[in-house]
């Protein structure tokens, strides 16, 4: 397997990192995650401009232009060897033999991307749907940010896991945030709900060409604060990701979720989705 490491094309086995890289010591980087069919990175621009956000708001110059990235994504997807690839980019801000929290002075930024297969759910998990708990959403207050720094989310998928399930659903003072690594959008009376992008969530990019297909085809939605209440009540619940697509939730918390099977506008939107995205 080819990666990209600090300018170089190499073998995974030669990739080395030091281990003083503040990536390693202090989770201090960012990192994107962009799905790629049939050899196309889907929605390309609005990653990058998602990883820029990311570096602002971490204050760490961005190592390359957009074109810079396109010609590295490029590469890698060229030289992998399915169609269908999922690709890490990630940035830290270096390494630094001093371990200070505070940032480094003229420590260049360790820069690394690699492309895997793209494995998302199948027809056979989304016909059953998956299950999903729900905890207190434990983060920070930048969940709007895209950083490597995922202890909580770690812990909180693997909650998921230890259940028997699938994804955990934060909440944070009696709102939905969004999934451990997931957006997560509520059906309820025929209208499609989803948190606002501020601060609490992650901006999806599959959120958003989830609304625009909703507003494209006429699916009545709403973007606003959504309780608890409202998850819990729920005809349908959706999670959504770069590499989960469109996947709906039959139950939360060992409670049903609305008829306890996968609904109508989960298959309409994955329709959608699946269409456009080809
Ligand atoms: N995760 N919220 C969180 C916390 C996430 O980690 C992700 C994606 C999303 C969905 O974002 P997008 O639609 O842009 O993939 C929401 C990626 C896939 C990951 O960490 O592997």
């Amino acid at each position: 397997m080819t990666v990209y490491l600090n300018g170089e094309f190499l073998p995974l086995a030669e990739a080395k990192i030091s281990p003083l890289d503040r990536g390693f010591l202090f989770g201090d980087g960012v990192y994107e995650v962009i799905p790629v069919y049939s050899r196309r990175p889907f929605r390309l621009d609005e990653h990058l401009a998602r990883l820029q956000n990311t570096l602002d708001g971490i204050r760490l110059a961005n190592p390359l232009s957009p074109e810079g990235w396109r010609a590295v994504l490029a590469r890698l997807v060229a030289e992998a060897e399915s169609d269908d690839q999922s690709v890490l980019l990630q940035v830290t801000r270096g390494a630094d033999s001093k371990r200070d929290h505070a940032f480094p002075r003229g420590v260049p930024p360790t820069v690394f991307a690699f492309s895997s297969p793209l494995v998302t759910p199948g027809e056979v998990v989304r016909a059953a749907g998956i299950s999903a708990i729900s905890v207190p959403d434990p983060r920070w207050k930048r969940c709007d940010l895209k950083v490597i720094s995922l202890l909580a989310n770690v812990l909180a998928r693997q909650q998921a896991v230890d259940a028997g399930c699938v994804e955990t659903i934060l909440l944070r003072d009696g709102l939905l945030s969004e999934g451990a690594a997931s957006n997560i959008f509520v059906v309820h009376d025929g209208v499609l709900l989803a948190p606002p992008k501020d601060w609490r969530m992650l901006p999806g990019v599959t959120y958003d060409v989830v609304l625009e297909l909703a507003a494209r085809h006429g699916m009545p939605y709403q973007v606003r604060d959504i309780a608890e209440s409202e998850v819990r009540s729920a005809d349908e619940l959706w999670m959504t990701s770069s590499t989960k697509e469109v996947l709906p939730i039959v139950t939360l918390d060992g409670q049903p979720v609305g008829s306890g099977r996968p609904g109508p506008a989960a298959a309409q939107m994955y329709a959608w989705y699946a269409a456009f995205r080809d």
